[in-house]
């Protein structure tokens, strides 16, 4: 389809592009539109920020082998957002009168992509930021990565006696590593592992809060929830250490209410809570000094600002200035010490960190403009009551009409399932339905009152964008729990949008697609997108999606991980490819599912050579079906052109 030249003159600009994708509401300020109407990122070099157009970006990466789907990840936001919760805590704290400090940990399973925690670790290192591990794989990572004696590693999940001794000999080593009990039952295997070992352990303890959230995590925290421990097997816990005489070994009280917790009322009442039960705990004669708050910091993924599960009522400055306010309150009446805050917020992080990049192979439209050439006689009835209300169809009796043209195709559908129609005669009757409903669409955009039955429809036409990529393999929380991503073309935005689509991917799945998308006001069931011309790269990116999402990806239908390039600018505003990581092949992706590339491949020879055997095919054709065989084994899971 050609460019509209009423696209370019409608008066359109970047500004109402910005407006129409959000991106000053959910991007904050990292991503941005430019005058000239592409979408940018801001990052930093020595002398400040620089705006760096993900168009540039691709070029660049395109001049270097890469292609479309990739990931892109920006050190640089990752260094904004642990800076920012630093200075939220650290204002707070200030504000407050607070005695204690505030140290985070960044949960590796949020992300565990080892550039990602290597990142972490280097931008955190000026905070002292450190490192929550929820099992053993997890720790051997961390403990690779986190030398810094002044940060925390926590230690979440069920622990084994391997765990177990890794954190210990951590300890022993000058990390200030703590062993979180989940349950009561895991305190005799750590107690019998430090005697062993000759070392008081650091311990933790997890606590099941009767407080609740909202969002999609909801079942995470309050009674409903599977971790952390009841007042009473607290109350066993301290025992057995008292009897021990261990009571100093235990030195934190954690609690995690869940992710992406939208209402700050909720994360109020909570730390209230927790913070009653820390002061319970000194009461009792132990150590403490650690209150660890775990995740739930939110993403403002719509731009909202609501407390709806894609938002957030709050924002950094207001969550820590409400942690802060309710511990010093709890603390103080009960005249304890303010606890050091630890926070394990993970989302609220790293989510900004990456960006998908996918390109838009093909597209398709129900839009038919003009009506089909005449039918030939004899004409079935259904078809020509359809051809009737086209005839017919005036702004006046729009309503009657539309729905006279639902019920006619419902007929002409039935009575071709029956055998009364032919698959030509049913075709014409096809594009006749979407020719009357691609009027009836032009006119409801002019009418001041549209019939409530009518007014989606707009978004039920929409287009279908197929685009390279897997949702199951980038961004499973889009098909698995309906998550919004906002996603908007990086090219064109000073060009009005004039079109809506949804997006498919390449998988064969019919969930294999993305029907809602960010809007301030509601969730929008199609994207504003522009006309594709037919030999167009147009590129579509996904953002916040450094949060989950590579890892929980799965390889339906073998789509593996995809290209993916850390981006950073120079001092003189280039822009640097610091890493650049090709995406799996197939053969990869084969070998994860059990086949063994070499024996696919003597497997096929087998058959290319009997083939040959039987003069199907020649020996020069075996030689290049083979060699074709071969490269596809080596290529990229994704669609190359
Ligand atoms: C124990 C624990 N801490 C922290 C987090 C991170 O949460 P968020 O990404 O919401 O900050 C999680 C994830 O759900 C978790 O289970």
């Amino acid at each position: 389809m050609a460019l509209g030249l009423t696209e370019v003159l409608e008066g359109w600009d970047s500004v109402r592009s910005s407006e129409l994708y959000g991106v000053d509401a959910w991007g904050n300020n990292y991503f941005h539109i430019t005058p000239d109407g592409f979408a940018g990122v801001r990052l930093r070099n020595r002398s400040g920020p620089v705006s760096v157009k993900f168009h540039d970006i691709v070029q660049g990466l395109y001049e270097r082998g890469l292609s479309l789907p990739i990931l892109l990840r920006f050190g640089e936001l990752l260094a904004a957002r642990l800076a920012a919760i630093h200075r939220a805590f650290d204002k707070a704290i200030a504000e407050s009168g607070y005695t204690g400090i505030y140290r985070g940990v960044y949960p590796i399973k949020v992300n565990q992509q080892q550039q990602a925690v290597s990142d972490v670790v280097k931008f955190g290192r000026p905070f002292h930021h450190g490192l929550e591990a929820g099992s053993k794989a997890e720790l051997i990572a961390a403990l690779a990565y986190m030398h810094d004696p002044e940060a925390y590693i926590v230690c979440n999940g069920y622990k084994d006696a391997e765990f177990i001794d890794l954190a210990l000999s951590s300890l022993k080593m000058g990390l200030q590593t703590i062993l979180v009990l989940e349950m009561p039952g895991e305190l005799d295997l750590l107690l019998e592992r430090a005697e062993k070992m000759n070392i008081r352990p650091r311990i933790g303890i997890r606590v099941k809060l009767a407080s609740s959230v909202g969002g999609k995590w909801s079942e995470s925290g309050g009674e409903s929830s599977v971790f952390g421990m009841t007042p009473p097997q607290i109350m066993a816990v301290i025992d057995h250490l008292r009897e021990c005489g261990m009571l100093d070994c235990l030195e934190l009280l954690h609690y995690h209410l869940g992710s992406q917790v939208p209402n700050i009322r909720e994360i109020r009442d909570a730390i209230y809570e927790a913070s009653r039960y820390y002061v319970s705990l000194v009461e009792e004669g132990a150590k403490m000094g650690i209150l660890d708050i775990g995740g739930g910091l939110a993403i403002d993924y719509d731009g909202s600002k609501c407390n709806c599960p894609t938002s957030a009522n709050y924002d950094i400055g207001e969550y820590a200035a409400d942690v802060v306010e309710g511990v010093i309150t709890v603390c103080n009446q009960a005249k304890v010490p303010h606890p050091t805050l630890i926070s394990e917020s993970g989302r609220a992080l790293i989510g900004y960190y990456s960006v998908l990049l996918i390109n838009v192979l093909s597209t398709h439209t129900l839009e038919v403009p003009d009506p089909p050439e005449p039918m030939p006689e004899p004409i079935p009835d259904p078809i020509r009551n359809l051809m009737e209300v086209a005839t017919g169809l005036r702004t006046r009796n729009l309503r009657e009409f539309y729905n006279d043209a639902i019920y006619y195709r419902e007929e002409i559908q039935t009575a071709f399932k029956r055998g009364d129609l032919s698959l030509r005669q049913h075709a014409h009757a096809d594009r006749l339905f979407w020719h009357i409903l691609t009027r009836i669409r032009a006119e409801i955009a002019h009418l001041r009152f549209v019939p409530e039955d009518m007014r989606n429809l707009k978004d039920a036409m929409a287009d279908v964008f197929y685009c390279n990529f897997s949702v199951f393999q980038s961004l499973p929380d889009s098909w698995a729990i309906d998550q919004i991503f906002p996603i908007m073309p990086i090219q064109r935005l000073n060009e009005k949008p004039a079109r809506l689509a949804v997006l498919s991917d390449i998988t064969c799945d019919c969930d294999g697609k993305i029907n809602h998308f960010a809007d301030m006001r509601d969730i929008r069931s199609a994207l504003p997108v522009h006309t594709v011309g037919p030999d167009e790269d147009y590129i579509l990116a996904v953002f916040l999606v450094g949060a989950y999402q590579e890892t929980l990806g799965d390889l339906h239908n073998l789509f593996g991980d995809t290209n993916v390039a850390s981006i950073l600018v120079d001092d003189d505003g280039e822009i640097e490819y610091e890493q650049e990581l090709d995406g799996d092949t197939v053969g990869d992706v084969l070998s994860y599912v059990e086949y063994n590339p070499q024996g696919l491949l003597a497997r096929f020879r087998e058959l290319a050579e009997v083939a040959v055997r039987q003069k199907r095919i020649s020996a020069t054709e075996r030689r290049d079906i083979l060699g074709a065989y071969e490269s596809g084994l080596r290529g990229y899971t994704y669609f190359e052109t």
